[in-house]
């Protein structure tokens, strides 16, 4: 009861905060911030879907970012998406050419993980996988300055392990953001068990000066972002599996009766079906509640490599 009415105090304190931050959005308020953060260079592992766009939005705030993957294929893909994101806001007058080559100038590619050594700030977004993620921060551990935090952008898996891979747990924590990362404003943020205010400050900040909005949670599996949603995109699934209705009625009463931009069916497609299969995995083993065991028809789609939008075929075809 003391913990809860405690997170809630903290919750209320750090939301006046965040408003007042927001207020206080002016340019000089923010160096000020950066100056006592000292975050300049950004490090973002793993190229994918998440590491491309968090690549693109840190550039954009004009910060330096060395973006690692494991092959060269997966950067020029990754660099390629990045490119073809910021073209559209030129072609919609958002951004001029000019400005879109200075964004990706700031982008430099690395397979070498050591070329991380010079970041204040890696984000991590490899494959959701405890075993990859423990590896990895096990790895950025030795490889990156001390001070340096390590982030996470893992949707389920707990900060509190990946802390524990590392010497430095307080300077572990949780920064969750959406898809797709150039639009989405939230970031969920998530304190290990050992975070320290200070790490928690710093990321709070620095997701202000991304444009974005934080807004804090405790390291329970699935958080509430994917806590919330991925029960209802599995019982879509479980809907179509047990033939209730089509992938297009499904989706469409989602949209037209609940006011959802997207279906759920289609947002799976879209976040990826082995995302959403391992999300699903992690609740299930966290909590041990049968309510979260992954539809049959969502492993099979998952071992047919049919994983969304990313391979061409998921629920839909692309
Ligand atoms: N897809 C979404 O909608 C979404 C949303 C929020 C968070 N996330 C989370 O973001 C993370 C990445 O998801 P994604 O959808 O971008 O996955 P993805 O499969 O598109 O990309 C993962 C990338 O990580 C790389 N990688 C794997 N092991 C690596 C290693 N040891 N070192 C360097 N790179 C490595 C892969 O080569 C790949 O390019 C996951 O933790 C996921 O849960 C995903």
């Amino acid at each position: 009861m003391l913990w809860r009415w405690s997170v809630e105090v903290r919750q209320a304190v750090s939301l006046s905060r965040d408003l007042t931050l927001r207020q206080a959005n002016s340019l000089s308020y923010f160096k000020v911030m950066d100056s006592k953060l000292s975050i300049g260079t950004i490090g973002v592992v793993g190229a994918g879907t998440m590491g491309n766009g968090i690549a693109q939005v840190c550039a954009r705030a004009g910060l330096k970012v060395i973006l690692q993957d494991i092959n060269d294929e997966f950067l020029q893909r990754a660099m390629a998406a990045v490119d073809k994101s910021l073209q559209r806001d030129v072609e919609k007058n958002r951004l001029d050419e000019q400005a879109k080559l200075a964004i990706t100038g700031r982008i430099r590619t690395a397979t070498d993980m050591k070329a991380l050594g010079e970041a204040d700030l890696i984000v991590e977004a490899v494959t959701e996988n405890l075993s990859v993620k423990t590896g990895v921060f096990h790895q950025l551990d030795d490889l990156t300055r001390p001070e340096a935090i390590l982030a996470s952008n893992t949707s389920s898996i707990s900060i509190t392990k990946l802390g524990a891979a590392t010497r430095r747990p307080e300077k572990v924590i949780g920064m969750h953001f959406m898809n797709p990362v150039p639009v989405m404003k939230l970031v969920e943020i998530i304190r290990g068990i050992a975070t320290s205010d200070q790490t928690y400050d710093a990321v709070r900040g620095l997701t202000f000066k991304l444009e974005k909005t934080p807004l804090e949670c405790n390291d329970m599996p699935g958080f509430v972002a994917n806590r919330v949603l991925m029960p209802m995109i599995n019982e879509a699934i479980f809907a179509l599996y047990e033939g209730v209705a089509t992938r297009e009625s499904i989706d469409g009463i989602m949209k037209l009766g609940m006011n959802h931009p997207m279906g759920p069916l289609t947002l799976a497609d879209f976040i990826g079906l082995d995302v959403c299969l391992a999300i699903l995995n992690v609740l299930h083993d966290g909590f041990g509640d049968p309510k979260y065991r992954a539809c049959p028809l969502l492993k099979r789609y998952v071992d047919a490599g049919w994983l969304g939008r990313k391979t061409g075929r998921g629920f839909y075809e692309y």
